[in-house]
């Protein structure tokens, strides 16, 4: 039987090669001024900035640069560029670059328009007024937050990631050009790469998926899956597909958040320092592992018609990922702590699961993990 479908994009989406330069003017549609938020290297270093600044200025835009995105964004970084937004009278931001920048550009949207802290707007549809419209140009195949209503910021007095969500910012276009990913670094693309490939198999194991969404996630895992390996290997033809793959499971994460890996992988980024991406990758095929024995057996089957447990393994290898805690520095004494940070870091995702896990239940993944 089919569970109701609820489904809601108000993102204008455009992909595909040149598209940025191609219709970079329509964002005179949303706005006078603009803040250009984006991270200190990527978009100044590959010349994408000076593209985007010359378009602005062909269309005789305003606009003012917040360069100081972090790779594992805090509230000070979006409290920063909020700040600048207010003292430019922006009405619109432009975002560049992956997840961080795109997480950054949405809080500071929200704080633009709303006074208050950000931590008075961690959970759902917190704040009052419109957050000034958001425009993405994702530079990295995997965040899918283009498309999201997710901004997820480090609280360091919490110890854990929180997230602003809310449907107000969702960007109202984004602007995907494959071209931007031939300047990315392979191990990258695999990290960003796995981190879509998380959100596709969460999203499909999510109680709120539907028929709708678990299209998007089966293509999504299909598209990564068989492209990632390749486009690692910096082959752009590759990498196209995994990027229209973190796309669609964008649109799958929308609807039906991430489960437990995301929460779990949360402890490796902030205690280990480990990338995003590559500590969601890190927990994956192991937290399926551990699934298929614990409730969710017919679903993982599912999953694996498209992308086995052990073809994840074996990907991993050829993109020389690593494939346990050890290889990142992570000792046996390590995880009873990180299995704390777990609980607390999936308290949302439980939200959409059909059985809650006890730290036991962590320390026996993070123990198979090692
Ligand atoms: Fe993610």
């Amino acid at each position: 039987m089919l569970n109701d479908i609820k489904f809601f994009l108000p993102t204008k989406v455009i992909f595909g090669k040149e598209s940025i330069i191609n219709n970079l003017s329509e964002v005179s549609k949303f706005g006078k001024t603009a803040l250009v938020i984006t991270g200190r290297r990527f978009a100044r270093s590959t010349g994408l900035l000076d593209s985007v600044c010359n378009a602005l200025k062909d269309i005789k835009m305003n606009f003012h640069l917040f360069e100081e995105v972090t790779p594992e964004p805090s509230i000070d970084d979006c409290a920063k560029a909020a700040h600048i937004g207010k003292i430019c009278g922006a009405d619109l931001i432009i975002a560049i670059g992956g997840g961080s920048a795109m997480d950054v550009a949405k809080a500071a949207a929200v704080l633009i328009r709303n006074e208050g802290k950000l931590q008075d707007y961690f959970g759902e549809e917190k704040f009052q007024n419109e957050p000034v419209p958001v425009i993405a140009l994702p530079t990295t195949c995997g965040s899918g937050s283009e498309v999201t209503k997710y901004a997820v910021i480090i609280d360091n007095d919490a110890n854990t990631k929180k997230t602003v969500s809310s449907e107000k910012i969702i960007p109202k276009m984004a602007i995907l050009d494959p071209l931007v990913l031939n300047t990315l670094d392979g191990s990258l693309i695999a990290g960003t790469g796995m981190d879509a490939l998380c959100h596709a198999i969460e999203g499909f194991l999510s109680k709120k998926a539907n028929h709708l969404t678990r299209i998007f996630s089966r293509e999504s895992t299909r598209l990564i899956g068989e492209n990632i390996v390749k486009a690692s290997d910096r082959s752009l033809e590759h990498a196209e597909k995994v990027f229209l793959g973190s796309l669609y499971a964008g649109f799958v994460i929308n609807h039906t958040g991430t489960i437990f890996i995301h929460g779990m992988a949360y402890g490796l980024t902030i205690r280990y320092k480990i990338h995003h991406g590559k500590a969601n990758a890190l927990c994956l095929p192991y937290s399926l592992q551990f699934l298929k024995t614990h409730t969710y057996k017919e679903e993982v089957e599912e999953i694996e018609k498209i992308l086995s447990i052990d073809s994840i393994f074996t990907m991993y290898k050829q993109m020389r990922l690593p494939l346990t805690l050890r290889e990142v520095n992570v000792k046996e004494k390590d995880i009873p702590i990180l299995a704390e940070m777990a609980v607390k870091g999936c308290e949302r995702a439980f939200k959409n699961m059909k059985t809650t896990f006890s730290k036991n239940d962590f320390v026996e993944i993070f123990s198979m993990m090692l």
